[in-house]
């Protein structure tokens, strides 16, 4: 061996773990294995992004430093009332719902409608409000 090709490029982790990433999102997702990258970035009215729409409709619970809220880090994907550390209602608990694209874009529209007896508020949102902030979700 020569040593023309040095292991480093050999193994290609870093490819490898986008694969999966990727794999796993065709899966969870709308199923069409949408491209994150094209989905819309801003709100066709107000010009608002995904995350200033968070900071306006969800963080006052849910930001990081904040426990009125369960942390919504990695929720997309995640068992519905399955963090460890938040005392969520039984409602919430008892779902038997994941967080998939659908479901966080119901529970902002209509929280109850969704999970009858969950302790959270309407947000107030349009579709493409509730879409723009599920995009930010995505990638926390
Ligand atoms: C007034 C406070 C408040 C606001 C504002 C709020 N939430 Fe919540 N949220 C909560 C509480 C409390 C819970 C736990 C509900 C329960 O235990 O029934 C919750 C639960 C959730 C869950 C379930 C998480 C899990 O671990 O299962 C998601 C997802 C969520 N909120 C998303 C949002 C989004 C997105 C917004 C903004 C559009 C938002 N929330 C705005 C208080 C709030």
């Amino acid at each position: 061996m020569g040593g023309v090709q040095s292991p480093r490029f050999v193994c290609c982790r870093p490819a490898a773990l986008v694969a999966t990433l990727a794999a796993v999102l065709a899966a969870t997702g709308c199923g069409d294995g949408e491209d994150l990258s094209k989905l819309r970035m801003t709100h066709s009215e107000s010009g608002l992004t995904g995350s200033e729409y968070f900071a306006q409709k969800c963080a006052q619970c849910h930001a990081a430093n904040l426990t009125i809220g369960p942390s919504l880090n990695n929720v997309y994907g995640r068992k519905a009332g399955s963090l460890s550390n938040f005392k969520y209602t039984d409602a919430i608990k008892q779902s038997d719902i994941s967080w998939t694209r659908e479901n966080l874009i119901q529970l902002m529209l209509d929280p109850q409608d969704l999970v009858e007896g969950i302790n959270m508020i309407e947000s107030n949102l349009d579709e493409e409000g509730a879409e723009l902030i599920v995009n930010y979700l995505e990638r926390l």
